[in-house]
């Protein structure tokens, strides 16, 4: 029994953040279509409103109007990120440049999770930021910032992002350097706001400035959504999955070329390529797949789709090795564990060895009484999609977590699964 057919997933996430964050330094009016409708992002709209921004929600479309710095000067406001890192650390790297005392606090899984990797490069700004053992809640006097020249000692695309918001309120160009690449959304937006990020291959340059937002946005639906049922359809017999007006940008494409070189057949129709790269993408079933090395390089470029490609490499002949994956061990669980403990339990043979993750397979699923993704989204969806191959119905615990990224993928699992 395959998955197929063709379906639009949600908005980009990061995108979906990035695009109401910003709505806070930048002027104008804008209509933003195709947001992503998950928890997470109503999490940065809650904080745009907390911080004075107007915007009429209807669905996934957003009419919003640019708050340009001019928000009041906050004696004290809190600011509850919920579960969404995203939303704290790009906004604390807003704050950190505009006069005012914040509080920004969440969930216990945010509050588990390092904002000192964030809160380095502010204070070398000049902003005055403080943590709690490194974690939330970030507290944030917002003051004038001086550009700085930091080299990023996280392949993060939230940090990097921090650092770029922060020096459009700076006095002077900030630069960022990467170790390696990771989701360009922020500079590329910037850019097409009417900012200025220059690049030298990994090393950015920002420009003080003013963002203008465009009259309308069409948010380009999220890979890292679209990769649950693409990647089941390379493993699973007679599958063919289309995915359509996905974003397509080479920081989050990773997966697909994994999945290529693991056998899948995968065929890209690009539709537009400003500001960055979209189209329809199928993947479809070419016979057993078989084990590949992911080298560290790539693992920025697909570390939000290592989940469902290790359940495809539970199904794959031979090793598929992961290497250096130990930012895994801080997103919304330690998922390097919940990976190696949940394929575990069905009967996968996963292990880890200092930060690389190694799976053997193929494996015939043994079927447990329950699986737990400690309520971590992506976790979750993984085990679903797995038990769905096996045409298991078990609990999965913590199931409830997988709104806060795709809330109808329940009813689109149902959809394209051909029994
Ligand atoms: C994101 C960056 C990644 C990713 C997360 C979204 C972003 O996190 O895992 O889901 O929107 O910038 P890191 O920046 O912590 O790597």
């Amino acid at each position: 029994m395959p998955f197929i057919g063709t379906f639009v997933p949600p908005g980009d996430k990061s995108v979906s953040h990035r695009l109401i964050l910003m709505a806070l330094l930048a002027t104008g009016e804008s209509l933003l279509t195709g947001l992503s409708t998950g928890e997470d992002v109503a999490t940065s709209l809650s904080a745009f409103r907390a911080l004075g921004g107007e915007a009429r929600s209807s669905g996934e479309d957003l009419q919003i109007i640019g708050l340009n710095r001019n928000w009041p000067r906050f004696d004290q406001l809190e600011i509850d990120c919920r579960n969404s890192g995203t939303t704290m650390r790009l906004l604390t790297g807003i704050l950190a440049g505009i006069p005012g005392h914040y509080v920004l606090d969440g969930d216990d899984q945010l509050r588990r999770r390092p904002m000192e990797r964030v809160a380095k490069p502010l204070r070398q700004m000049g902003a005055k930021v403080t943590c709690h053992n490194g974690r939330p809640p970030v507290i944030i006097d917002g003051g004038p910032l001086t550009g700085i020249d930091y080299l990023t000692e996280h392949a993060s695309a939230q940090l990097k992002g921090a650092v770029l918001l922060a020096g459009l309120s700076a006095k002077s160009p900030t630069t960022v350097t990467e170790s390696l690449a990771t989701r360009a959304h922020t500079e590329n937006l910037i850019n097409y706001f009417g900012g200025r990020v220059a690049a030298e291959g990994l090393k950015l340059t920002v420009t003080p400035g003013t963002l203008t937002l465009p009259p309308t946005f069409k948010t380009p639906s999220d890979p890292s959504s679209a990769a649950f049922f693409l990647t089941a359809a390379a493993f699973i017999p007679d599958s063919r999955v289309t995915a359509q007006n996905v974003l397509l940008a080479p920081t989050r494409t990773g997966f697909l070329s994994v999945l290529n070189r693991m056998g899948a057949k995968v065929t890209l129709a690009m539709t537009s390529d400003s500001p960055e790269p979209v189209g329809d993408v199928t993947v479809e079933y070419a016979g057993p797949l078989t084990g590949v090395e992911v080298l560290a390089a790539e693992i920025p470029t697909l570390i939000d789709e290592i989940p469902i490609l290790a359940l495809a490499a539970t199904q794959a002949r031979g090793v598929t090795t992961f290497r250096k994956v130990d930012e895994l061990r801080v997103k919304e669980t330690d998922r390097l564990m919940g990976v190696r403990h949940q394929l575990g339990a069905l009967g996968a043979r996963v292990t880890v060895e200092g930060d690389d993750l190694f799976i053997k397979g193929p494996t015939s699923f043994i079927i447990p009484e329950s699986l737990d993704s400690a309520s971590d989204h992506r976790l979750a969806m993984t085990l679903s999609v797995a038990l769905t191959a096996a045409r298991a119905n078990i609990p999965i615990l913590g199931a409830e977590s997988i709104p806060i990224s795709y809330p109808n993928f329940m009813e689109r699992s149902r959809l394209l699964w051909r029994e």
